[in-house]
């Protein structure tokens, strides 16, 4: 088993902590890493915050330094791509025709910007790599007071939003629900984000649509037109299974795995954003996108290779800072019936509980960590939380356990 090889598709964050717990577990056979981007793997999330501000460069941002690689056998082949595998024969193929043979392989393909369905899409700016984050640095570089529209509030939006504010730029958020983050978020959260964003002086135009983009500005369906110095879409990711597929295996909305991350070959694997993957939480094929889902399947899929027979079982959890806003989710809250709010909204410190007819599913603790940290301990043990008392006056998630016994 030990000195077996180990291919990795994709270099992001999933897929250098497949290679990285491989080693930390003991794997002793060649490792090779394949990544379509020319900077060594390296924390994604600070793209919309630190690294955007200018307050951390790439070497703030990479998971390894480059003698990491060396040091512990691992090939990291940067600015290439593997497209297509042949199973049969256990190769990957490389877009420069090389091949390169595996014992295993796992996908850690991730996701791409889902490309924005209207006119001028071509003008329009993602946030997704380092190399987008440089672009639309370029275009800030320097200068306030720009128009920046946004489209999309969800998570990379309302970030980029924030970030951009503080540089003192103008900005507008454009979003096709009647509320941001509504993927992600309970209704009650969500108003105190975006109220928080007009505070700031961001425009938030809900319940919008675009109908084309033009050099400088931009149309909504209903005629506004908004002037754009700067036009950035974050309207969610398409997982990128596309090689999966030509190798003959399953692909719907990600590439289809077992509760062990394992696809129908036994010798392939999937993990990160571009896994979707059975779930023993939501009882079905679930897909994530989040560091604690990448770094978590990247272990367990280690362990796999080195013989484990142990299932992808990890408590979800999620978190976004925007200004001094710092929102965590611990578990799922997807299909919450009822909620319960506790803390004081109005000094932005709360916490609201999702529950799902009585049983409690998730936590959005927004400046409330203590909530968080208590809240995914307890959502790990299996939670006896009802609406009820964590609705009772007083009530304090420290001491909830005693309260719902
Ligand atoms: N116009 C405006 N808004 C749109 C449109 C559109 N045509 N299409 C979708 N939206 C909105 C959605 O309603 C949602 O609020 O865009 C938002 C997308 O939010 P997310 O699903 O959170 O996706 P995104 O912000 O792109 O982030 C992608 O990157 O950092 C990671 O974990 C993060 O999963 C997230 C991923």
């Amino acid at each position: 088993m030990r000195g077996e090889s180990v291919v990795v598709v994709g270099a992001g964050q999933a897929g250098c902590q497949v290679a990285v717990s491989l080693r930390e577990q003991g794997h002793r056979g060649p490792i090779t890493i394949v990544g379509d981007e020319r900077a060594a793997p390296y924390q994604r999330p600070p793209l919309t915050k630190a690294y955007l501000a200018g307050e951390t460069d790439l070497a703030g941002l990479v998971l390894r330094q480059d003698s990491y690689y060396d040091d512990h056998g691992i090939k990291l082949v940067r600015d290439e791509r593997v497209i297509g595998v042949d199973r049969q024969a256990r190769v990957a193929v490389l877009g420069c025709a090389r091949t390169v043979s595996y014992d295993h392989l796992v996908f850690a393909t991730g996701a791409r910007p889902r490309p924005l369905p209207v006119p001028g899409a071509e003008h329009v700016l993602n946030l997704r790599t380092i190399a987008d984050a440089d672009a639309i640095k370029q275009k800030l570089d320097g200068q306030v007071g720009l128009d920046v529209v946004v489209i999309g509030g969800g998570f990379i939006g309302l970030e980029f939003a924030a970030v951009v504010r503080k540089l003192r730029h103008e900005v507008t958020v454009v979003e096709t629900q009647p509320q941001v983050m509504q993927r992600a978020l309970s209704a009650e959260t969500a108003k105190h984000l975006a109220a928080r964003h007009r505070s700031e002086g961001v425009e938030i135009l809900a319940g919008k649509s675009i109908a084309a983009v033009k050099e400088g500005f931009v149309e909504l369906t209903d005629g506004t037109v908004l002037v754009a110095d700067l036009v950035v879409a974050g309207i969610g990711v398409i997982p990128n299974s596309e090689v999966a597929q030509r190798a003959g295996l399953a692909v719907d909305n990600g590439i289809i795995v077992d509760a062990h991350l394992r696809t129908v070959d036994p010798r392939i694997h999937a993990v990160g954003d571009c896994a979707r993957f059975a779930s023993p939480l939501t009882g079905g094929l679930t897909r994530l996108e989040s560091v604690q889902n990448a770094t978590d399947q990247g272990t367990t899929v280690a362990s796999a290779i080195l013989g484990s027979a142990e299932p992808y079982t990890a408590l979800p959890w999620f978190w976004s800072d925007q200004y001094d806003v710092k929102l965590q989710i611990a578990g799922l809250t997807d299909g919450h019936d009822r909620t319960v709010t506790v803390g004081d909204p109005a000094e932005g410190r709360f916490s609201v509980f999702c529950f799902r007819g009585d049983r409690l599913i998730g936590i959005e603790a927004y400046n409330r960590p203590i909530d968080f940290l208590m809240g995914r301990r307890i959502l790990e043990a299996g939670s006896s939380l009802t609406p009820e008392i964590v609705a009772r006056p007083g009530f304090d998630l420290r001491t909830s356990q005693q309260q719902a016994a």
